[in-house]
């Protein structure tokens, strides 16, 4: 089997988890018989820098031919001053689009290794094994019209969610949760706002069609505090695009650390495969940043990219194997543990394939 990889390094930890996730990707592929051929292209702060747009016209022309698409984090501080529509994220915002992944994926699971690093009492964490369905190409984030004056006196920015978005991100959902433990707890703010009925109202109707899995609806204020009470109880998360870039992370806190969790972007096409957290700019160079985050989202990727259930488990094995044997990133370690750096883990991890 050959994959063809288009791999963006974008900004801060990026460069470093994306050799930390090829590193595996290598062991993996010979152990399990895939040929990877890898370009690399830049995008956001580094592509700004280099070429002037956050979003090359041949990285996204490379990202829309590969059969899938590795990226490793964008924002850097040197763009704070600027427009949103020229920042870094602008450019990652702009390819989620172009390839039309409409439905991204993040599982968060509590490694067993990794119990004591939960914030909250093991009694509560203990189970937590929860996927959260992000709509990932409507709502705040790409609404029109947006703008701010330039005086600073006003600024706006359009909700807006379309029966036909609402409806595949669902079907998404159940679809997932038909393959899990067969609930979805769909999250919005039908209380106050129209897109969250409109959201409540679909959600409702491609319920109808999934009989085996259970439906519950909350509203995202009352689910943030149940998740950090009660995060076994969850199953699939289905959620709009603010709702679930802000979940997702309290969701990594839960579990441990923002560094675990790995995210897979799907659509029609190739996916977008990237680890949750950021740039993480004060970690960058100093071979500290947790590759997990990363490495995981390679496993998504041959799970959901390729089909290779077989291949990822390999992976989430090794992962899991070589935190048993107490290899941890700074973010991870709990008192009296040494934190191992970055490439110490990747290496520990490639090794267990
Ligand atoms: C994420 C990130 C992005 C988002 C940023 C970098 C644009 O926070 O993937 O969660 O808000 O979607
Ligand atoms: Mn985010």
């Amino acid at each position: 089997m050959m994959i063809r990889l288009a791999i963006l390094p974008g900004d801060g930890v990026g460069p470093e988890v994306t050799d930390a996730a090829l590193t595996v990707l290598r062991a993996v592929a010979a152990r399990c018989g895939l040929q990877i051929e890898t370009e690399t292209y830049s995008i956001g702060a580094a592509a700004i820098r280099q070429r002037g747009v956050a979003l090359p016209s041949d990285t996204l022309a490379a990202c829309l031919a590969a059969d899938a698409v590795l990226l490793g984090a964008v924002g850097d501080p040197s763009c704070d001053d600027l427009p949103v529509g020229e920042r870094p994220e602008a450019g990652l915002l702009a390819l989620r689009r172009r390839m039309e992944v409409f439905a991204n994926l993040r599982p968060a699971r509590l490694r067993p290794a990794l119990a004591a690093c939960s914030p909250i009492t093991s009694s509560r964490s203990a189970g937590c094994d929860l996927v959260v369905v992000r709509e990932l190409l409507g709502g705040l984030y790409f609404g029109e019209p947006r703008g701010l004056t330039a005086d600073g006196s006003e600024a706006w920015n359009t909700l807006r969610y379309t029966a036909v978005e609402v409806d595949r991100i669902a079907r998404t959902a159940f679809q997932l949760a038909s393959t899990r433990r067969g609930l979805v707890t769909s999250v919005d703010k039908a209380n106050v706002l129209e897109t969250s009925r409109l959201w409540r109202m679909t959600v409702d109707r491609i319920a109808a069609e999934f009989p085996r899995v259970r439906l519950e609806h909350r509203y995202v204020d009352a689910f943030a505090m149940e998740l950090v009470l009660t995060p076994a109880r969850f199953d699939v998360v289905l959620t709009e695009n603010l709702f679930g870039d802000i979940l997702s992370d309290e969701a990594g806190a839960i579990v441990g650390s923002l560094g675990l969790l790995p995210s897979a972007s799907l659509g029609a096409g190739a996916g977008l495969f990237e680890p949750v957290h950021g740039s993480a700019p004060t970690l960058a160079g100093r071979d500290a940043a947790n590759p997990i985050g990363a490495i995981a989202s390679i496993a998504m990727m041959l799970e959901h990219g390729f089909g290779r259930a077989d291949a990822a488990a390999c992976i989430e094995a090794a992962i899991d194997g070589a935190l048993a044997d107490g290899i941890k990133t700074a973010d991870i370690v709990t008192s009296g543990e040494r934190a191992s750096s970055c490439s110490t883990l990747t290496n520990a991890i490639a090794e267990r394939i």
